[in-house]
């Protein structure tokens, strides 16, 4: 099958990419303006055509999904700047790539969506993903929704930067109560529930959760890497109130004057309170996912 993805130059989007050529499936990877490494591995990849993102222009949209059956979309942020709000990445995106799909006859339809997202969500990110979730099941195409909890693996955002603590550092910080529990699954899992949805028909209208074995909280997430890596450390840690000046400041100086995603938004604070755990069992049953633990998954990577 050929497939265009959106957000292909992502962690997950490059996983993603890997697990269909794989499957022997054909990609059109759609990449923004980024020079990152994982955009010059697309560029050295077998059977993937790269396309530029081309969302102010409609006639290069419906171009680029020509002649594919699918379409994955994957483009989402998880720290707004100036020129990339959360209305833009995860909306507007969608409601034109919707758009195209049915002008160029595509009905297979793969959306990116998260854990937490519903019509009266606190932050932003899960109110904007909620709004694309709504247009895609509107959208009359055969649509799939996965909902992930928090995703890791090699090159992520989130292991490996609490690892970078526990290996620098000999208390680490536990953001907000650390009462939210998460329910971590590897970026492998992810690929292959998207790559199985394709040659399933019973995933047509359907939105899944997904998520590893088990629900842990923030305390516990740390103290499995400092397992893996042999490092017991100190946790303390820092209500989330005493980080909202600092998350608004980054927001302001580093979002809304440098153009750059901050490290830190009042969104995320906002988020880490929430528990972001959901159902799998449709995802097992359906799809296959059978999520290693979350010490196995990430002992694979991490080295001591
Ligand atoms: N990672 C997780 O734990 C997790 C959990 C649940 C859901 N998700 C969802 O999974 C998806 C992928 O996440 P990820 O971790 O792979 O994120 P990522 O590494 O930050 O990749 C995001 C991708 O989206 C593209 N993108 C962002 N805004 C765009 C815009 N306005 N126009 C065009 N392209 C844009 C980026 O392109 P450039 O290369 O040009 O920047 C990049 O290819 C997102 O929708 C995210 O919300 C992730």
């Amino acid at each position: 099958m050929k497939i265009l993805i959106t957000g292909a130059t992502g962690f997950v989007g490059n996983a993603l990419v890997r697990q269909l050529v794989d499957k022997g499936h054909g990609v059109r990877a759609m990449v923004g303006r980024s020079n990152s490494s994982r955009a010059t591995a697309l560029a050295r990849m077998e059977r993937v055509e790269r396309v530029e993102s081309t969302f102010d222009r409609p006639d290069r949209l419906r171009e680029a999904m020509r002649e594919t059956e699918a379409v994955i979309h994957l483009i989402g942020i998880i720290a707004p700047t100036r020129s990339r709000t959360y209305s833009q990445a995860h909306v507007q995106t969608t409601r034109l790539l919707l758009e195209a799909a049915r002008q160029e006859g595509v009905r297979r339809f793969v959306h990116m969506s998260a854990l937490g997202t519903r019509p009266e969500a606190i932050s932003r990110y899960h109110q904007t993903k909620w709004e694309a979730e709504e247009l895609v099941r509107r959208s009359g195409l055969d649509y799939t929704i996965f909902r992930p909890s928090i995703i890791y693996g090699p090159g992520d955002q989130f292991v490996n930067t609490l690892a970078k603590l526990i290996q620098r550092f000999p208390w680490v910080p536990v953001l907000g109560s650390g009462r939210g529990r998460m329910q971590p699954l590897g970026v492998d899992e992810v690929a292959f529930c998207f790559e199985r949805c394709l040659e399933e028909v019973r995933s047509h209208g359907m939105t899944f959760d997904l998520g590893g074995p088990e629900a842990l909280s923030l305390r516990q997430v740390f103290e499995t890497i400092e397992d893996v890596l042999g490092r017991p450390r100190r946790q303390f840690r820092i209500p989330a109130g005493l980080l909202w000046p600092l998350a608004l400041g980054c927001e302001w100086i580093m979002g809304g004057l440098l153009n750059y995603p901050p490290p830190l938004t009042r969104d995320q604070l906002a988020m880490l309170e929430e528990s972001n755990t959901g159902d799998i069992q449709p995802a097992r049953e359906i799809l296959g996912l059978e999520p290693r633990s979350f010490r196995a998954g990430i002992s694979r990577y991490l080295r001591p």
